[in-house]
């Protein structure tokens, strides 16, 4: 067993580092306040190949491993986690799902603007009647011989505004279950489509998440990802390493609190020593680094079966239920040894605080997580 990074994965883990520090860190409390979209930023992650880091590079990706992948989510999320999530969709929801599934004509259409960052794309599953229950699309994309007719809301999706390209699951037959849903891409302007408001959220405040409003759109059937019926297990598969990226974003929110609480916890006085000194704020840092430790070995394992060509369904969903722990966790006690500087923004653990609480709810809330280990546990 081997636990050594390769110098091409320390190379692309320090450049993650140094962009989160010199690039993402400033402007983050006031981006956060605003809800402003890390526009600038995101151009700058593309020229640096972040934005399509597994691609093959003859579609303009960085042809990555899934540990760099994870190794960069981590880094970007130590700062901003509003930055990592706009990265994560695009590679590990979007890129990874167009190149795995989609056609070649798909591919050099689509694939080779969004690993280049020309555009960005969103994935768009969850409507207002079917977030966990993700099988009960209520979207409809009627056939029409050469094209289909979508109608729907969809709910929540990152990148809902600031995307070109989409990634949309609708229902086409109802009468076959999961098994008549298709995936269909969809472009920002094509007639009877259109993006509801902001959402004002707790967390990730950069990221713009939006509704997105169907009416009568016409796609060509040439857009439909996969084969007929095949839209559900495209989401399930795609997700199970989308999964791998938010675990890894939870992991590096963890790991940013931590880092700033033990710096904190070595500069503040209390009853005249360092309050690292007193034994009751050395073990909270000794059980936060513990759990952080802990949740690495399962983001990165379930990094490692991806890359190995094992089954990862397994693993992607214990590293995002066990890291998306964490991320509260250490958050929360991050916040606590801060005592108030930590309730004040110019802390930054307030504002992680409040973004680590969504590693639990997307990608599958960690109740589904849940059902999605018992099942393959029990199956064996
Ligand atoms: N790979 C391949 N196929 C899979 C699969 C996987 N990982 N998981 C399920 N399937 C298949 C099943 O085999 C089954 O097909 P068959 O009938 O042919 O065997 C079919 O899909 C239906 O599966 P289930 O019967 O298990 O379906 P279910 O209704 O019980 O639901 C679920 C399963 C795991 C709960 C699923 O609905 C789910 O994952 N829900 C959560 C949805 C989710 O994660 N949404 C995230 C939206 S994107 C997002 O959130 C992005 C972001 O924030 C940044
Ligand atoms: P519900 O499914 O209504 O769940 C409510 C509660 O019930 C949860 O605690 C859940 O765990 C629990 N529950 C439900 N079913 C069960 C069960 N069978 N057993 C036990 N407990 C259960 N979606 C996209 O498609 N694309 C995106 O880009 C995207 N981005 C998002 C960004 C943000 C900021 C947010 C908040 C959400 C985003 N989502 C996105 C949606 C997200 O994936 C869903 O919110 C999530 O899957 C949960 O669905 P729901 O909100 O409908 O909750």
């Amino acid at each position: 067993m081997d636990f050594t990074l390769s110098e091409e994965q320390l190379m692309i883990q320090k450049a993650a580092r140094d962009f989160a520090q010199n690039e993402l860190l400033p402007g983050v409390i006031e981006r956060d306040d605003a809800q402003k979209f890390p526009a600038e930023q995101v151009k700058k992650m593309s020229e640096l190949g972040f934005m399509g880091m597994m691609v093959d590079p003859k579609y303009g990706g960085s042809g990555l491993d899934t540990i760099s992948y994870a190794l960069v989510m981590e880094e970007l999320s130590k700062v901003d986690a509003s930055a990592s999530v706009i990265v994560s969709v695009n590679n590990s929801l979007v890129c990874w799902g167009l190149e795995t599934f989609g056609s070649e004509a798909q591919k050099e259409k689509y694939l080779t603007r969004l690993s280049t960052g020309q555009c960005i794309g969103a994935f768009c599953l969850s409507e207002p009647e079917a977030g966990s229950d993700a099988t009960s699309q209520k979207t409809t994309a009627v056939d029409h011989g050469d094209h289909y007719i979508l109608n729907g809301t969809k709910n929540w999706i990152t990148n809902g505004n600031s995307a070109e390209i989409y990634l949309v699951i609708a229902q086409t037959d109802i009468e076959k279950g999961h098994k008549g849903i298709n995936a269909l891409i969809v472009e920002k302007g094509m007639p009877g489509f259109e993006i509801g408001p902001k959402e004002n959220k707790l967390g990730i405040r950069g990221s713009d998440t939006h509704s997105l409003i169907f009416n009568d759109v016409k796609v060509p059937k040439e857009n439909r990802i996969g084969e007929d019926g095949f839209g559900f297990k495209f989401a399930m598969k795609t997700l199970a390493g989308g999964r791998i990226g938010i675990a890894a974003q939870a992991l590096g929110i963890a790991a940013g609190a931590y880092e700033l609480a033990k710096k904190y916890s070595k500069e503040r006085k209390a009853f005249g020593t360092e309050i690292s000194n007193h034994q009751a704020i050395a073990f909270k840092l000794a059980d936060m680094h513990t759990q952080i430790e802990a949740a690495r070995h399962l983001v990165y394992k379930a990094a490692w079966d991806k890359d190995q060509g094992n089954s990862y369904d397994l693993s992607s969903a214990m590293a995002k239920l066990y890291a998306s722990q964490v991320a509260m966790d250490t958050t929360i006690e991050a916040v606590q040894i801060h005592g108030g500087n930590g309730f004040v923004k110019d802390y930054h653990v307030e504002r992680m605080m409040r973004d680590a609480k969504i590693t639990q709810i997307y990608e599958g809330t960690s109740e589904i997580q849940k059902i999605v280990i018992s099942r393959s546990i029990l199956r064996e």
